[in-house]
């Protein structure tokens, strides 16, 4: 796996010369079995950025970040905590679907650290030129991308996190994903997409 460095494009000026540019990527072998590359949405001077694991079914079969069901519960979250649509970039770790066949459907599979390594130009890239204030990572996959492999949902989240970047001091801040929300046993859905909800209010919170 030679890494996406070679297929991001140098001094590239926005975002949008990056997702041009993405569907070339040949920076790992996930590019093959997808329908297409899954790049960013949003607003590309955003003070806060999102980011994921990696497109799902609907995703990849769309072109766009956050769209099925746990882009549905994300969307409704990010309404409720206040954050205008504008205010926010959103993207994923992994650029392309990663899945396993079985039968006719396509089963998530979660991606391996080298395939998080090999996409990971790719997000610095965007990081570097939409510098939001905030950046949120959705669940493991985003926060270990970013954060290194010591982090934990469970201790780490729901409080701002410094760290030096390329533009200086940054603000991290490490939630639940989506789809962990969707996968929690109904008795505790409720709570978790409270949780949520409470995390980007804090967020939120982190801007005024
Ligand atoms: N889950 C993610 O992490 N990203 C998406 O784009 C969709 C689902
Ligand atoms: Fe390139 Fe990332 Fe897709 Fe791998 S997953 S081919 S590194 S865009």
């Amino acid at each position: 796996r030679p890494g996406a460095q070679e297929w991001v494009p140098e001094r590239a000026e926005g975002v949008d010369a990056l997702r041009a540019a993405a569907p070339s990527c040949r920076g790992c072998e996930l590019w093959e079995p997808a329908t297409q590359v899954v790049f960013s949405a949003g607003s590309p001077h955003a003070s806060v950025a999102l980011v994921g694991e990696q497109p799902g079914d609907q995703e990849d079969r769309r072109g766009i970040p956050f769209v099925g069901p746990a882009g549905q519960l994300l969307q409704r979250a990010l309404e409720e905590a206040g954050l205008a649509r504008d205010q926010v970039y959103v993207t994923n770790a992994v650029k392309h679907f990663r899945f396993t066949p079985r039968g006719n459907r396509r089963i998530h599979a979660t991606p391996e650290a080298a395939h998080i390594t090999a996409c990971k130009p790719w997000l610095a890239e965007e990081l570097r030129l939409v510098d939001p204030r905030v950046v949120v990572l959705l669940g493991a996959t985003a926060a270990k991308a970013l954060l290194g492999p010591a982090i934990r949902i469970g201790k780490d989240r729901g409080h701002p996190i410094e760290r030096e970047t390329t533009r200086g001091t940054k603000t991290f801040f490490v939630t639940t994903h989506p789809s962990a929300v969707l996968r929690t046993p109904e008795d505790a859905r409720d709570a978790a997409y409270a949780a949520l909800v409470d995390d980007l209010r804090a967020v939120a919170g982190l801007l005024s």
